[in-house]
């Protein structure tokens, strides 16, 4: 397994596999890799030739008060755990080196942008769209594989793609949680011990919103209420938003009628964590 830093070293390497007719998968991250991530770098060597995992905690998606120096970095850890999980190759470049001096161009999109995160995070997507549209560039995968708990960020990718003939094929991979439900994230970390306890309530709601759906509740109001008061009775946590949205276009809805993402977002302290969960089974959507 190599560590590789720079873009010219990454495309030597794929355009070789790509000459010997092997297939490529690529795991997009921003390191400090966990059990979510192995679980998409395990996909990956399954149903791949080679894989590449891209480690790049990504300047151009944080805004100007949020936390991308205090983001956890760990590249031997997580070199460690890319070694056991038995992808070839990770892309770990310095900021210069994916944004020269004079870099200008950017991938936006509209609409499904518009909602849950993109809302509270102006630029986020806009920097998320292109720092990927600059590693599909470069390493040229035909498959790239993303978590559903950045259920929104999947949506966007899977529609820049089709929308800009992208040749390659996004696959949402499960949440993976731990034990007691939290659903794993490298921004955890960052919890004290009172903190950790306090963040249960979102998949506690979580659960809750789809215990109702179960039950055959369809009125959005309803579920979102439900799930708001049970956050909202946890002391150290402060709602950003909870909503349900339509799984493709991320437009609010307000009954359950389609496949519809309920997703929400929460401060636990200073401590942005999100989760969600699909009101349906949308592989055959997602994948
Ligand atoms: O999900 C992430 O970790 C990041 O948003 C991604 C897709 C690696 C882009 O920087």
């Amino acid at each position: 397994m190599k560590i590789v830093k720079t873009i010219e070293e990454v495309r030597r390497q794929t355009a070789e596999w790509r000459k010997q007719g092997l297939t490529v998968g690529l795991v997009p991250t921003m390191g400090y890799l966990h059990e979510g991530h192995a679980s998409l770098i395990d996909r990956s060597v399954k149903e791949n030739d080679r894989t590449v995992v891209s480690d790049f905690v990504n300047p151009m998606q944080f805004g100007p008060h949020e936390d991308l120096q205090s983001y956890p970095r760990d590249i031997e850890h997580d070199a460690a755990l890319v070694q056991e999980h038995g992808a070839d190759l990770i892309f770990h470049p310095e900021p210069e080196e994916m944004y020269n001096e004079g870099f200008s161009s950017f991938v936006d999109m509209t609409v499904l942008t518009n909602e849950l995160c993109g809302l509270s995070r102006p630029v986020h997507f806009r920097g998320v769209c292109t720092v990927v549209t600059k590693l599909f560039n470069i390493v040229q995968p035909d498959n790239a594989y993303f978590g559903k708990k950045d259920a929104q960020q999947l949506a966007v990718i899977k529609h820049m793609a089709e929308d800009l003939n992208m040749n390659l094929n996004i696959i949402g991979c499960p949440i993976i949680r731990e034990s007691d439900g939290l659903a794993k994230s490298s921004r955890n970390t960052y919890l004290t011990p009172e903190e950790r306890k306090a963040a249960l309530v979102l998949s506690k709601s979580i659960f809750l919103g789809e215990q109702m759906v179960k039950e055959g509740e369809t009125d959005c109001s309803e579920i979102i209420a439900a799930m708001q008061k049970m956050i909202a009775d946890e002391p150290l946590a402060r709602i950003d938003y909870v909503k349900i949205v339509d799984c493709k276009t991320m437009q609010q809805i307000p009954v359950l009628n389609r496949p519809a993402l309920c997703a929400i977002a929460v401060y636990i302290g200073k401590t942005r964590l999100i989760d969600n969960f699909f009101t349906e089974d949308i592989d055959k959507e997602a994948e």
